[in-house]
């Protein structure tokens, strides 16, 4: 599994040093799709500054998160209220026995990109069956540029940040997987979507 638990005292740091608060703004840009859900997942949930925002949205929901540092799980529970029901799952999220039909929503930010292909394929259809018939799976991510400045920014980014990562964490992921082809070939279908940042990072909702 992906190792991050030496990343997560700087990650939000690391993060705002190089992107400042856009990573921020494309995670919460999904929050608006999640207005009415009663349960939710996040996937590799990270230092927890998306659940907080969340549940400090609607802090009638019910939130499982799955993610695989307990050094993340700690930050992450450190900025929760006491009331929040939010439940942390720490396990690899690969190999997790998804429920069926559980969840309004699915979120994945940043999360997807640590993947090969060949691992999505198998996983984003057990993820699928873990939402109820009218459930949308949330993905915040990079985005690759389709030419001229914006692939070649895209490019550099990328490459910089796979390098950091794979050295750190042991990511399994070379380069930014195709995950919206997965995702369409399972039966999604987007919903809603927008880019940030001149285009290098994007939000999405898929039904
Ligand atoms: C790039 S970080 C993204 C964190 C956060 N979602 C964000 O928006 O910044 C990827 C997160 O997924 C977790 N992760 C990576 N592989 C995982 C796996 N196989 N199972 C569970 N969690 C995993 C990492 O521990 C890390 O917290």
């Amino acid at each position: 599994m992906n190792q991050f638990d030496p990343l997560a005292r700087p990650y939000r740091w690391l993060e705002y040093l190089v992107f400042q608060k856009s990573l921020e703004q494309c995670r919460f840009g999904l929050l608006p799709a999640l207005a009415g859900c009663r349960r939710v997942l996040t996937i590799g949930e990270g230092d927890g500054r998306f659940v907080a925002e969340l549940v400090r949205r609607y802090p009638e929901i019910e939130v499982d998160c799955l993610e695989g540092s307990q050094a993340m799980i700690a930050r992450a529970r450190a900025r929760l209220p006491e009331q929040a029901a939010v439940t942390f799952h720490h396990a690899d999220a690969v190999c997790w026995d998804y429920p069926v039909a559980e969840y309004d929503a699915v979120v994945t930010c940043f999360f997807l990109d640590c993947f090969r292909e060949t691992t999505l394929a198998d996983w984003v259809p057990r993820v699928q069956r873990a939402l109820r018939p009218a459930g949308c799976w949330a993905v915040a991510e990079f985005c690759e540029g389709r030419s001229g400045w914006r692939r070649w920014r895209s490019q550099f980014w990328l490459g910089i940040m796979y390098a950091f990562f794979r050295r750190l964490t042991s990511l399994e992921a070379k380069r930014l997987p195709n995950w919206k082809r997965l995702l369409t070939e399972t039966g999604g279908r987007v919903q809603e979507e927008g880019t940030i940042h001149g285009g290098l990072l994007e939000w999405s909702t898929w039904c």
